[in-house]
């Protein structure tokens, strides 16, 4: 069983789903620890509830991404994390933790990469009007939603679609493909594509 830290910045409906797949049976994991960028996230919550312990921080209060980093790293192992999964965590990584977690930390990202990086891709995808945009999982690097391409899926835009209808579609996708995702990546310990 991997010992993962989901790392988020929101709401934790991906986190959500991933509590969920390892309650079901459906994803052989262990959530060690949660790792918060902002302090009354609703992500922290859901962790609570299922006895998750979290590392909140606040990035203002630190000199620099290498100096919150370091901290961050000291708890990862504490817990003896072998993945980070990156589940709407709104930061870039920086070295301190890719080198330690190089092919070890993926992301999730709600687009078809490279279309559509960084915030509100559900929204840039939807204001383009493309004929369907989707959902990407990938392997993480110094770039903004870069990386190694590990599963994507397709979800159309159809003609009638609202902006909320498009974002339900998309984040139903999220919540199956990545504890399905994962749950492949852990029992095939692939570190590259
Ligand atoms: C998800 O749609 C995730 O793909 C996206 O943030 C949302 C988080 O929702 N991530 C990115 O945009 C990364 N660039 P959640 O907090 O409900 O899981």
């Amino acid at each position: 069983m991997k010992k993962i830290a989901v790392f988020a910045s929101g709401v934790g409906t991906n986190l959500q789903a991933i509590i969920d797949a390892i309650e079901s049976g459906d994803l052989d994991a262990k959530i060690e620890l949660l790792v918060c960028d902002q302090e009354g996230a609703f992500c922290i919550k859901r962790a609570l509830k299922a006895n998750i312990p979290t590392f909140v921080f606040t990035a203002k209060h630190y000199e620099s991404k290498a100096a919150y980093e370091q901290d961050i790293l000291q708890q990862l192992q504490e817990f003896n994390i072998e993945y980070i999964v990156l589940a709407g965590y709104m930061r870039l990584i920086g070295h301190t933790l890719l080198h330690a977690y190089q092919g070890k930390m993926v992301n999730i990202h709600p687009s078809l990469l490279p279309a559509f990086p960084g915030k509100d891709a559900i929204g840039q995808a939807f204001t383009a009007r493309v004929k369907r945009s989707g959902v990407t999982i990938h392997f993480v690097d110094e770039g903004m939603d870069t990386g190694p391409i590990i599963a994507q899926q397709e979800v159309d835009l159809d003609d009638n679609e609202t902006l909320e209808s498009f974002e339900e579609k998309i984040h139903a996708v999220e919540h199956k493909l990545y504890p399905a995702v994962l749950q492949r990546l852990f029992s095939e310990g692939k570190t590259s594509v």
